[in-house]
This record gives structure tokens, sequence and C-alpha cells, in this order.
């Protein structure tokens, strides 16, 4: 049978094997590498920008992945090269490193490096080269997915035996103190905690986390990815604008973060906080809310009766935390329109991408109307695929 159109999807090519990325290695480097490590990008099913307010979040691992090829060196240099970018390794003393001194991509593996030797790993030098088939800018988290293939092979190669939780914290840490973007643990928790059929249920107060079973595919479903191509960044702008809106709503409500406000204090929240900050902090409370009941619908009814939890997301972020974008909006309702069940913009918003659970048969009907409306709309031309709930990060070879 034909597969739908954009089922092994984007125009990101694929995934070299292991035996290419080894290749590769070689070419570049000169020795052969000691293993290679692989890490997902993750999706957002529901749970949006309740991660830094000790909220709950509900994302899964994605079929797209980062994969790192690695090898010790003898002296303190570390070495990193990537497929996606120049052919010049970005190279880095590990006694000296400091977050100012980097940037661009290098800033993610060497800001774990960095992370790492924080929490008092003992980090040797090591060629590291990168490749990936996480769309870049899409809110797909390639990042995370960066950050934590460096972590699980630096992990391993430097003997520190650090928990998965602990890596969420050191990647986080790398994408907070080097690359600069005031992100939450939702992304590194996706990608190192995921597992294939389950999204990732978190609990970001206490990062208790738990695998939910996501049959997709048995109740004849798909996750229909649309890339809006419109491109953000969290280290600029309205994301790092949204968390401080939250924490002065926390504060002024004289709670330590917005976990502690639940939604029978949110009428007595209106007469305190000004308008515009009392929708941030309503956005939060309900999504906390809509992300408990998603976990309890896919146990009870499964994930076909958890659309208008996906739809109701949307409209909380689109009217009251404004991280929408004519894009995204006109993808869900397009989505909505053709016969998906539900639909919602993804990730950190401001652009990147919606994600649309489409029956199987409707998905060709979704995507041939999207790029339609988009060419209508004078939009980019958008890029839709599908994903599956995949493996963590580990360990390939
Ligand atoms: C980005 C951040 C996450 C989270 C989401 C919004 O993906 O990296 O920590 O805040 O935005 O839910």
């Amino acid at each position: 049978m034909r597969p739908p159109r954009g089922t092994t999807g984007g125009t990101t090519g694929e995934i070299p094997d292991g035996q290419a990325l080894a290749d590769r290695f070689r070419n570049a480097f000169g020795h052969a590498p000691e293993g290679i490590w692989s890490a997902p990008g993750r999706v957002n099913l529901i749970g949006e920008h309740t991660d830094y307010n000790d909220g709950f979040v509900l994302p899964f691992a994605i079929d797209r992945s980062t994969r790192v090829a690695v090898r010790r060196r003898q002296d303190r240099r570390v070495r990193v090269l990537s497929t996606f970018d120049s052919s010049t390794p970005v190279s880095a003393d590990t006694s000296g490193l400091r977050p100012d001194d980097v940037s661009g991509w290098s800033a993610y593996p060497l800001g774990v490096v960095w992370s790492m030797l924080q929490a008092g790993v003992d980090v040797p030098g090591m060629d590291m080269l990168f490749d990936s088939n996480v769309p870049v800018g899409a809110g797909l988290s390639s990042s995370a997915a960066i950050e934590c293939a460096a972590a699980v092979a630096v992990n391993e190669l430097a003997g520190a035996a650090l928990s998965s939780s602990e890596l969420v914290l050191i990647g986080q840490r790398a994408e907070n103190d080097v690359v600069g973007a005031p992100t939450g643990i939702m992304d590194q928790s996706a990608s190192l905690l995921g597992a294939a059929g389950s999204a990732v249920f978190l609990d970001c107060q206490s990062q208790h986390a738990e695998l939910v079973p996501l049959d997709l595919a048995g109740t004849g479903l798909v996750a229909q990815i649309i890339d809006t191509k419109v491109s953000h960044s969290h280290a600029t702008g309205g994301y790092a604008d949204r968390r401080a809106s939250c924490e002065r709503g926390a504060a002024e409500l004289g709670l330590s973060s917005l976990r502690g406000l639940p939604p029978s204090g949110l009428a007595q929240a209106e007469g305190v906080l000004d308008e515009e900050t009392f929708r941030r902090v309503r956005h939060v409370v309900t999504e906390n809310e809509r992300v408990q009941r998603t976990c309890q619908v896919l146990a009870t009814q499964g994930p076909s009766a958890i659309g208008e939890l996906l739809d109701a997301s949307h409209l909380s972020m689109r009217d009251d935390f404004e991280i929408s974008c004519p894009e995204l909006d006109l993808a869900v309702d397009v989505a909505r329109n053709l016969g998906a069940i539900g639909a919602r913009m993804t990730g950190g918003g401001f652009g990147g991408s919606a994600i649309a659970l489409t029956p199987v048969d409707r998905v060709d009907a979704v995507h041939d109307a999207v790029v339609d409306a988009f060419g209508h709309a004078s939009f980019e031309v958008p890029d839709l695929f599908t994903v599956q709930p995949a493996e963590g990060a580990r360990r390939v070879s």
C-alpha cells in the first residue's frame, strides 16, 4: 500500500546509518569512533509553557533523532563537528571552557560539556561528529536532541553514571546558561525518557515521570506534524517575556510558582492581577488541568477521545497566552476542518509546528488542504510529515 503523503516525511533527508556516520568520522578525524549514541527530538502532545511553572507536560519522543559518533582523546580538547554546519570542527579545552566562549550550534554540545564539568564530572578530551534529521526551528527540539545525544555519550565515556533525571538538568543548564534560552525541562525529559508507543507524563515540580501508553496506530490515528516554516528562537523575545509574566503573576499572588494556584483560585486572582497577566496565568492553570484530564481520557477511552482537549489547548495559547501566529492558526483550522480529531500548536510558539491527530485515511486530504491554504494566504510552503512515539536516548553502536 502506498504510504500517505509525507509519512516518511520532511525535507530534511534520511539520517545515515551507523556505518556511514562512522566512515565520515574516520574521514574527518583520522580514526574510528568508539561508539555512536542517539537522542530523539520530541513533539508535545499537550502541556505548553507549564514546565517552567512547576506544572505538568505530556510530550513524546519522535522517530527523528540526532546521532553522535565519539572517540576519547589523550588530551583535554573537545572537538565538535556536524554534518549540518561547516566542515571545520569547533575546538575547546575542557580546562578553560567558559559559556561566553561558545556560539552557534556548538553551544549545545559544548554547553553540555561545560554543564558536566560544573557538576564535577571529569570530562575527557573527545572528538564528536553529530548528524541529525530533526528539523531545525520547527518546534521539535532539535536542540534538546543534540544536548541529550551529547549527554548520554559523555556520561558513559566519562564513567559518570548520572541518572536520566540528572542528565535532564545537565541539558537544561546548557540551554539556560550557555545557549541563553530560559527554557524548562520538558524537551530533555522527553528525549531522555521517551519510549516507543508511549508519551511521557512529567510532573515538573518533582521531576516524577510516567510512561503513558499512546497507541495511535491501534486507533487508526496518525500524529501529523505541520511545520509552518516560521522560525523562532527561544533565546530572544516572546518566550522569555511569557516566562517573566508567569513569574510576576505568581509573585503577586504570593506563590513560589503557578503550580500553587488551583482552578478554583482563578476568580480571586482576576481581582489581583492586571488583565494581561491574568490571561497568562489562566492559560497555565487551565493547561495543567488539560494535561491531567488528557492522561485520564487516554487511560479510560484512548487517543480518539482527546481531540477536544487539544483544541481547547490551542485556543488558550492563541487567546490567553498569545503565542500562536496566523500560520499556526491556519494549519490548526484547516486540519480540523479536513477531519483531524484535534489539533494544536506545539512547542514554545511564535512559529514552529502544529500537531494534528488525523485519521489515517484523512492524512493526504489534510496535507493537500494545508498546502493549498498556505498558498492562498501567500505563506511559505509548509512541510507536513508524520511522527511516531519512539524510544529515548541510548547507545546505538
Ligand atoms: C520550549 C522549551 C520547553 C517548554 C516549551 C513550551 O520547547 O524548551 O522547556 O517551555 O517551549 O511548552
